[in-house]
């Protein structure tokens, strides 16, 4: 059978058009060109570009993308979304992963983001990676909705090593299943 080849890489000039058509499918969009160049360029920000191809294609999909901006000792997750037909295999918690392993590699030593408060789905997702619920912000997005704010502390901590250590095996069997695997430069 043929491998699906998934492969992570900081966004690059070329990918700004794809990643703002991704926010307006995905998250209504958040930044238009100049805030994902302003990504690129800034030395406090990670953006990671989750791609696929299939053996012997040299052509790349954009699957999804997630955002960390490093501020004091916070890792505040800007950005995570994964286009739909690709959703629930796996991939969001492949980015979110990543996202904090380069929190820990920046000697971050807690995480946030904000959340709509409906959006189940993300708020599962953050749980998993042990994100808490500790506060709300009355009628923040445009519809109304509050956001859930959210935390995850002890980055710098050994038994953070063990989680990650624990994600990665869990998430490397779950791409499996979907007939993924990682590709790395060499
Ligand atoms: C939120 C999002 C990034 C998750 O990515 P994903 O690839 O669909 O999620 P995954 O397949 O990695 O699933 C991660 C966890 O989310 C939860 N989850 C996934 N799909 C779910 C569903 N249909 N119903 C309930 N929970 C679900 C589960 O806890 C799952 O873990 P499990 O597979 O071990 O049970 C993605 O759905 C998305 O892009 N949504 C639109 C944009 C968005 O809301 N971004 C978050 C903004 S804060």
């Amino acid at each position: 059978m043929t491998k699906a080849l998934l492969q992570l890489k900081p966004l690059t000039y070329s990918q700004i058009p794809s990643i703002v058509d991704l926010d307006k499918l995905c998250l209504g969009g958040i930044w238009i060109r100049e805030g994902y160049e302003r990504e690129i360029t800034s030395p406090n920000s990670t953006l990671l570009v989750l791609s696929l191809s299939t053996t012997g294609s040299n052509d790349r999909e954009i699957l999804g993308f997630g955002c960390l901006w490093a501020i004091l000792e916070e890792a505040h997750i800007t950005i995570l979304a994964v286009k739909p037909h690709y959703q629930g295999r796996s991939l969001g918690q492949l980015l979110l992963y990543h996202l904090l392993t380069d929190a820990v590699s920046r000697s971050l030593e807690r995480a946030t983001l904000e959340v709509k408060e409906k959006n189940t789905v993300a708020i599962s997702l953050y749980k998993k990676f042990g994100f808490t619920i500790v506060g709300r912000r009355k009628g923040y997005y445009q519809n109304g909705q509050d956001a859930l704010i959210l935390w995850r502390g002890g980055l710098n901590t050994p038994q953070f090593q063990q989680d990650l250590g624990m994600w990665q095996q869990q998430i490397s069997s779950k791409l499996s299943l979907h007939n993924y695997s990682m590709y790395h430069d060499s």
